[in-house]
């Protein structure tokens, strides 16, 4: 059959805004290997993500600097949490908690009527939590002892999710955004509290800082809207994220749990 001209053209036309419109809508695909391995700094742990090393995460004997008195005020944990704008009665998220110095701060936000999920990979980490929860009668935080690839977290489950000095050194960033976007509720917010890459004068070491721009480059990867970055800390900045709209097709690869 002769197809006139028109038609043909209109087709094609049709085709390729169809292709257009699928590439605007969905998140970007993440570049191919998504990891790479080399020789890197004492600091490092030699595996590379979209061009920046990725550091080597602070052991269970960091804690106590963890609680230094001195952190109130190079970090303003309240400036940081009023910032945030925690209602009761809200879920949230304290991933990478280390010995819940947020984590108690969140949950009196929150109240008895809500729920802190307090992640963390190192099982001392969560035994130290646990003990200084405790120790403040907060039954509404929920300790969870998390994967580096997964955060174990409910899905769609969540108003708020922050990481405080913890994203830099996921060993997996890709997988773990990725799941905790899935654990947002649409709309919900996830924050990233990182020391100010660009400034030289912060007293922190290399890798342990992130500049916004390569913050925003990783974030793109996923269902997130950049919303703003408050630089009102002494140190830090404060990325804001929200999950975009709509049911995300990304489900995390290992259902929630609680710590035992
Ligand atoms: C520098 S400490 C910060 C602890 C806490 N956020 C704070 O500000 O006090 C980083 C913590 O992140 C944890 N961590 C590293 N990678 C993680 C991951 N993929 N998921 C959850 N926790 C992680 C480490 O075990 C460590 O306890």
């Amino acid at each position: 059959m002769n197809v006139p001209f028109r038609t043909h053209r209109l087709a094609t036309l049709m085709v390729l805004w169809t292709l257009a419109w699928a590439g605007v809508a969905s998140p970007p695909t993440p570049p191919e290997p998504l990891y790479t391995e080399r020789p890197g700094t004492p600091d490092g742990m030699g595996k590379w993500f979209l061009g920046r090393e990725i550091a080597h995460y602070m052991t269970h004997h960091g804690a106590p600097w963890l609680e230094r008195p001195e952190r109130e005020q190079e970090e303003r944990p309240k400036l940081l949490l009023d910032a945030l704008g925690i209602k009761p009665g809200q879920a949230v998220a304290d991933v990478g908690a280390g010995s819940g110095y947020l984590t108690w701060r969140m949950a009196e936000r929150v109240g008895p009527s809500g729920r802190v999920y307090a992640t963390d990979i190192q099982p001392e980490m969560i035994a130290i939590l646990r003990t200084n929860m405790s120790a403040r009668k907060l039954t509404q935080v929920v300790p969870v002892l998390s994967t580096p690839e997964d955060p174990h977290l409910p899905t769609n489950a969540l108003d708020l999710i922050i990481l405080v000095d913890v994203y830099h050194e996921c060993e997996f960033p890709y997988e773990m955004a990725r799941g905790m976007t899935a654990a947002l509720k649409p709309g919900g917010r996830l924050v990233l509290i990182e020391y100010r890459g660009e400034d030289q004068w912060v007293p922190i070491k290399r890798l342990h800082k992130m500049t916004e721009a390569q913050v925003r480059r990783e974030m793109a990867l996923h269902d997130l809207e950049w919303i703003s970055t408050g630089r009102e800390l002494p140190r830090q900045h404060i990325l804001i994220f929200r999950r975009k709209a709509g049911e995300s097709p990304i489900q995390p690869t290992v259902a929630p749990k609680q710590a035992p």
